[in-house]
């Protein structure tokens, strides 16, 4: 058994999430306030006790953990070493991956709202974004399909978020093969960041874009990581699969341009011992989150009931509606805002929803990924700023 009610003091670390907003609580940026597995940081230990930290090869041995991992967690088969790119990170990946597919002015679709670093990348890439906003209602998102096959028609590279973030839905197979038919049809090729991957919960298993029919795959790359699952992120690792090997070829290109083609070695050590080893830690660290998850929506009901949230298949980022809190003239336009400031004043950082996209007004995101003891306190304070709102 883990013990993932331990709390880790993570102050004065330089931790983005904790040291950026001092005093207050960090619910905001997505890691996790667990110590990792000790399976992973024995491995470590072993590879920092070698003293010498050179250039390193990626071994065989680093494929082959990823191969059998998802084929025996996720039923994709045939991961070989022929069809991987690593790379720093998931943002490193996707970003490549649309720099090797388009050319300036070419449009990219998300689905917003959408993981607020999509922006940046499209931009970078001199691409311009297109969104296809998720239909919110009854509290439940799914995809408007006339709006997605009117956009992807404008479109050259559809980036999907799988499962997404901030809304928590792990799409179903029918509908990614609906968004992947829809795509091949305008020959609009797919990036499917699939970071959040591990993180689902009961009911909804997460179906790797790479196990889709061979055409809508060969239509595609699946940019992978086991950072968010196993709290590894500021290791930053992460790989680019492709079924094709041109298209691979042009990941590769994309990457070494980008100068980010050398990995960590930490990050090659800890991916294998994650993958290898982390298997018990993570099963009980879904449960530990799905408590926490169901904590919040009893917190909600019986507490909070201006705020509610869409059900949680998967992540450990929740996504708070808040418009129920706005006092009965209040513009929605800049709720968002207004709300996050009286929040970090009752000492709660949470993320403001409108990073997301325009569709994120009147939200917050709030990360459940931390000990139940601070995870109460947090919702404490956010019951607080609601009452003095
Ligand atoms: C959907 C998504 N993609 C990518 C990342 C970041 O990936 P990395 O740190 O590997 O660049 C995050 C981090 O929260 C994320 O939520």
């Amino acid at each position: 058994m883990y013990n993932f009610d331990e709390i880790v003091d993570r102050r004065n670390t330089e931790s983005v999430k904790w040291d950026l907003y001092p005093g207050a609580l960090p619910m905001w940026v997505a890691d996790m306030d667990f110590r990792i597995a000790p399976e992973i940081q024995e491995a470590l230990q072993r590879r920092l006790d070698h003293g010498v930290f050179g250039y390193e090869l990626v071994p065989d041995s680093y494929f082959e953990a990823i191969g059998r991992w998802f084929s025996r967690r996720h039923g994709w088969e045939g991961i070989l070493r022929e069809n991987i790119v690593p790379t720093t990170g998931v943002i490193a990946a996707y970003s490549a991956a649309i720099k090797a597919m388009t050319v300036p002015g070419d449009k990219v679709l998300v689905q917003t709202p959408c993981y607020n670093a999509f922006f940046p990348a499209i931009r970078n890439n001199k691409c311009v974004q297109l969104e296809n906003p998720l239909h919110y209602e009854d509290g439940l998102y799914t995809i408007d399909w006339e709006d997605f096959e009117d956009k992807v028609s404008q479109a050259r590279v559809f980036l999907l978020c799988n499962p997404h973030n901030p809304a928590g839905r792990v799409w179903t197979r029918e509908e990614l093969e609906r968004m992947g038919e829809i795509c091949l049809r305008h020959k609009v090729f797919v990036v499917a960041d699939e970071i959040h991957c591990e993180l689902t919960y009961p009911g909804h298993d997460y179906t790797p874009w790479a196990t889709l029919p061979e055409e809508l795959v060969r239509n595609s790359v699946s940019c992978i990581s086991p950072t968010k699952a196993f709290n590894i992120a500021g290791i930053q690792i992460a790989n680019i699969f492709a079924k094709d090997p041109e298209i691979l070829k042009k990941m590769d290109r994309a990457i070494n341009d980008n100068e980010c083609c050398d990995v960590n070695v930490f990050g090659v050590t800890a991916l294998q011992a994650a993958y290898n080893q982390g298997e018990a830690w993570l099963d009980q660290l879904r449960g530990y989150l799905w408590h926490n998850a169901r904590t919040v929506y009893c917190f909600l009901e019986d507490e909070l009931p201006g705020i509610t949230a869409p059900p949680l298949e998967g992540t450990y980022l929740m996504w708070l509606d808040c418009r129920g809190v706005m006092h009965p003239r209040e513009p929605l336009e800049g709720f968002s805002e207004r709300f996050a400031e009286q929040l970090k004043k009752h000492g709660l950082v949470l993320s403001t929803g409108t990073i997301y996209g325009a569709a994120g007004e009147g939200f917050e995101r709030l990360n459940i990924a931390c000990p139940r003891t601070v995870l109460l306190e947090g919702l404490r304070r956010l019951k607080e700023t609601v009452e003095q709102y």
